[in-house]
């Protein structure tokens, strides 16, 4: 099907693959990006839809490198449709599905599966990730060259750790033969227990059993380890503690094959929003107790966790950001803080919330835009660096979003299926106008200003 051109005007392109930010005007047509630069009206093909990008940013489309679409087999969370179209509202244009699906995704029919799924019913690219181990039972490796040879992107237990060390061990020899990364949910569990929420004061407070930093840091300390002696590729999933910073940095100072990613929940709140207030240091009177929409693997941790991985990603040691896109049904969450599913529906507020960085000068945008494009299509490996690009005749996977529109977080507009997110009825500056997938407008917002098509007769 021909896709109309669309030309975007006098928007601020930012294209971290080029080192390129500056302002000027877009060309896509038949699904790729045709000219980027000062292209003035001359270059407005017939018929062609112009978009006023004055005020705008325009990018590649974002690459998750982990959500949760949790289809197959838990259909009433989340699926690849609803996901697809949260993802494209919130500026996505590459998903990396996880494998804690039922069944989980361990050999090549579930693989294949997906890739069916998501030609009938998603929007934008859907990748997916495999098992390490078989059933996420880890007991014994997945048949990890099979998954390969079907298309899978990298392994991941995503939920549970690959708990047993010589099984990462050979996951990772394996790993470094296939050249796919090992996404590991660093988790020691037997540091962890029953923790529901971060150790410290607030779990003090509210009598709830705390995670210690440990025990993601013991577990990160292991892998490094087992990548130096295997060679094997880690990808250190969600990481959430000021102690793992310096470790993955380490890690890349010696060359290890090590990279990793962190969410935008641990990059913009803390604990203290257990207790309901939204982060205010007491609950006020009438609000929650505590609210369950803010339990989530890795927990949400102290402030200067919070600061130290600003820093790591501003650095460039922690090489992306992943939302972690868990959507959970309302019966998870509608429960005690205990009883309660680990997850956020994070796809449509992660933009407006990384922005705040951007605007309490935290991050540059540049950086910003680089951690979401550049950064994770780096961690997928040569083969999808043109995701990230928009280089002329690459696919026309683009996001414009405006910086500054205020807007409040309201759920019962989410595309997605999993409401569950503390954010709700919070104020957020900075959203996706529209993303374009393929050429094709995936997503349109209500910010969308379009001009009068210049068509010449
Ligand atoms: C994830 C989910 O719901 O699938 N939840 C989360 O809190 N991140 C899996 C996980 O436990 O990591």
């Amino acid at each position: 099907m021909e896709t109309q051109s669309i030309f975007i005007r006098h928007a601020r392109i930012i294209d971290p693959s080029r080192q390129l930010d500056r302002v000027g005007d877009l060309l896509l047509g038949g699904g790729e990006i045709l000219a980027a630069g000062r292209l003035g009206v001359d270059r407005i093909p017939d018929g062609a839809i112009v978009i006023n990008g004055l005020g705008l940013v325009a990018s590649p489309g974002f690459i998750d490198l982990h959500c949760h679409l949790r289809e197959p087999g838990f259909e009433y969370k989340e699926t690849i449709a609803a996901g697809s179209r949260a993802g494209a509202k919130g500026g996505f244009t590459t998903l990396c599905c996880m494998p804690n699906t039922d069944p989980p995704i361990d050999n090549a029919a579930v693989v294949d599966y997906i890739r069916q799924r998501a030609r009938q019913d998603s929007l934008i690219r859907i990748l997916s990730i495999g098992c390490v181990t078989k059933g996420r039972k880890g007991l014994e490796l997945a048949e990890m060259e099979e998954l390969a040879n079907a298309g899978v992107v990298a392994f991941s237990d995503d939920g549970d750790p690959v708990y047993d060390a010589n099984l990462m061990r050979l996951a990772l020899t394996y790993s470094s033969d296939l050249g796919l990364p090992i996404s590991n949910h660093c988790q020691d569990r037997s540091l962890s227990c029953n923790g529901v929420m971060a150790e410290g004061s607030v779990a003090t407070h509210l009598g709830l059993d705390g995670i210690p930093a440990a025990a993601e840091e013991a577990m990160i300390a292991r892998d490094i380890a087992l990548a130096e002696s295997t060679g094997g590729r880690l990808h250190v999933a969600h990481l959430s503690t000021a102690g793992s910073v310096p470790l993955v940095r380490e890690a890349k100072e010696r060359g290890l094959p090590v990279t990793a990613e962190v969410c935008p929940h641990h990059l913009t709140i803390t604990d203290q929003w257990v207790l309901g207030g939204k982060g205010e240091p007491r609950a006020s009177a009438g609000s929650l107790a505590y609210d369950t929409a803010t339990k989530v693997y890795p927990p949400l941790r102290a402030q200067r966790d919070v600061d130290a991985l600003i820093q790591g990603l501003a650095d460039g040691v922690i090489d992306c950001i992943a939302t972690d896109h868990a959507p959970h049904d309302i019966t998870s969450k509608q429960v005690t803080y205990q009883d309660a599913a680990f997850g956020i529906s994070v796809l449509e507020t992660a933009l407006g919330s990384l922005l705040q960085l951007v605007h309490g000068k935290k991050l540059s945008m540049g950086a910003l835009v680089d951690r979401l494009t550049n950064g994770p299509a780096k961690v997928l490996g040569e083969s999808y660096a043109d995701l990230a690009s928009m280089q002329p005749g690459t696919a026309a996977d683009v996001v414009l979003f405006d910086p500054e529109e205020d807007w409040t977080v309201d759920t019962s507009e989410f595309e997605s299926k999993g409401r569950n997110t503390p954010l709700e009825g919070t104020k957020l500056k900075g959203r996706v106008v529209a993303t374009f997938s393929g050429g094709n407008m995936v997503y349109q917002g209500p910010g969308l200003r379009f001009e009068e098509s210049r068509a010449r007769v």
